[in-house]
Parts: structure tokens; sequence; C-alpha cells
């Protein structure tokens, strides 16, 4: 693993490794305290973050190394410098870049112009950090991943992309329920179904809520209007109707069912404030293993025993 730019490029063994050293992480962090010692991680930030920014800079210094926020506004890549000049620079200073663009190509263009690993922290296209820590947090809560249905009810947004690849590498089913309008990128769907096809999974694309929770044990949700989308809020609101995960909709899915959804919630959208504050949604510990996963991201790509 050179990267994390998009789970689709992980094999299902290295998703596995991640969630046992996540999980291991979280068991015993003190254990870990040195495994990055002195190394230095930039966090580029062209989109507003909480989670990401916190538990990226939280978990780089709890591995001993440090973390340095840099908003795109305040660096000169905001006045123009290009990326790749952004990514040559970088790359003498630190030994990582996270980044969260608009553009998915300005974080494959800091991996190619540059020469230290680059971690994915959310594009338009994809958020493979969410990804792993929900696949994560459902190995956490179910014991095990494979054999197990996610079904995502929204945007098939960067989100759902993400998810629909790490349900794959987990050996996990995953159904996603969009508007028509609203669904996945083709070309997204089309490497998400060549990774189900090799795990033996599948992947249910359909307009029926109903229909994507039909058995699933976990119940998943994102906003409907995503960074950079806020012009569009209005038709969204509008042309997402009956999307909304609310108890009636969870009482479809497995007896076992969780709720889940990557923040921030807009209760009274896509998810009622019941059913996000309610037994069945696990929100804050899934908010919580984005520390532990990404710290075993930044093991694997940085740590003293990184290749
Ligand atoms: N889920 C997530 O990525 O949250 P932030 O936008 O707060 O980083
Ligand atoms: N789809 C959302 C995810 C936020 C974590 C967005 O891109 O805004």
């Amino acid at each position: 693993m050179k990267h994390l730019i998009s789970i689709h490029d992980l094999s299902a063994a290295q998703v596995a490794d991640l969630i046992d050293l996540g999980r291991a992480v979280k068991a015993s962090p003190a254990q870990y305290r040195d495994a990055c010692r002195g190394k230095s991680l930039a966090m580029i930030f062209q989109k507003s973050s909480t989670r990401t920014r916190v538990s990226f800079e939280v978990g780089i210094h709890q591995l001993g190394g440090m973390g340095m926020f840099l908003s795109a506004r305040d660096i000169q890549l905001g006045r123009g410098e290009p990326i790749s000049d952004t990514a040559k620079v970088l790359s003498r200073y630190v030994d990582g870049v996270m980044a969260r663009t608009y553009a998915h190509q300005d974080v494959i263009d800091l991996a190619n112009y540059g020469t230290v690993p680059v971690i994915n922290g959310l594009t338009d296209l994809l958020h493979p950090c969410q990804a792993l820590c929900d696949v994560m947090t459902v190995h956490e809560v179910f014991g095990k991943t494979e054999g197990l249905k996610l079904a995502y009810v929204g945007d098939g947004n960067n989100m759902a992309h993400s998810l629909m690849f790490a349900c794959a590498k987990a050996g996990m089913d995953f159904a996603c329920a969009s508007p028509e309008g609203y669904w996945m990128d083709r070309d997204v769907v089309a490497l998400g179904e060549a990774d189900a096809q090799a795990a033996g999974t599948r992947i249910i694309e359909t307009t029926s809520p109903e229909e994507a929770v039909a058995g699933a044990h976990v119940v998943y949700t994102d906003v409907w209007a995503s960074m950079g989308q806020e012009d569009e809020q209005v038709k969204r609101v509008a042309d997402f109707q009956g999307f909304e995960v609310t108890e009636a909709l969870m009482d479809r899915a497995d007896r076992a069912a969780v709720f889940m959804h990557c923040l921030p919630a807009h209760r009274g959208e896509e998810v009622s404030a019941d059913v996000c504050d309610g037994p069945r949604s696990i929100i804050y510990d899934q908010a919580e293993n984005r520390l532990h996963i990404q710290k075993a991201v930044m093991i694997r790509l940085m740590g003293h025993e990184a290749a």
C-alpha cells in the first residue's frame, strides 16, 4: 500500500489487515505511541471538516508524530500555485500528505507528483477513510463483515461510492437506493461491480428504500446536498422526498440492524431525529473509529515498519 486514494485500489486482505490493526490500535493505543515517532503529516483542506481534521491531527500526535493543518485558503495553492509544485515541495518537508479536495484528480496529482504517501480525506468522488472506518465499525458490532448487507439510502455520492468498494472488499452485499437522477457514477459502479464479482458479493441499485433495506444489517445515509452543492439544497430536498430514514424504514431491515451516518447529519431530512438519536444508532462509535482506523492507515503508510 503506497497511498490511500480509493478502496478499489486495496485488496480484500489489505482491508482486513487495516480493520484488524484499527481494532488493535483502539484496544491498546499505548502500544503504538512510537509507530510514527518524528513523522510529519501535512493536512490540506479545501473544504470544511470536523471529524477528519481532528481525528488525523490527534491520531498522528498519538503515534508520536505531528500534523499540520493547511487551509487551502492560506497556502499558495489557493492563489493558483500548481498542485504539482505543491506536491513536490511538500514531499521535501513531510512524510505524508492528507488532502480534502473538490476535484478527485487533485488527490491523484498529489500522489503522482509527490514522493510521499497521500491519503484521500474526501473528494467529490470518494471518501475512503470514512468507509474503512465504517467496515471496521460493522466488524466491531457484528464480530464479522462477511455475509452481512449494508443498505445505503440517499444520494449516489462520494460516500456511496466508497461504501460500495468497502463492502465488496469486506465481503458484504451493498444496496443503494437513490431517486432517479441521483444514482452513483456509472464508471465508479463498473469498478465496484468488478470488486463485487471478485468477492462473490452483490451490488443492488434501486429507487426503492424499502427494497434496499430488506434484510439489511446496516442502514446508512448521508446528506442530500454535499459540500459544494449548497446551491442545490432546495431542489434536492424536494427530489429526495420519500428517502428519509425513519423508524418505519428501520423496521423493514434485519431485527438487529444498526443505523450509521458519516456525519454531519441533517435531522428531519435524510434521517429522522428518533432514528439518529435512538437505540439503533451507532453514529458516535462510528465517528470515534475514524481516529483508530486512520492511525492504522498512517502506521501502514508512514510508520517506521512501513515498507
Ligand atoms: N464524516 C466526515 O468526514 O466528517 P467531517 O466532514 O467533519 O470531516
Ligand atoms: N457527502 C458528504 C460527506 C461529508 C463527510 C459531503 O461530501 O459533503
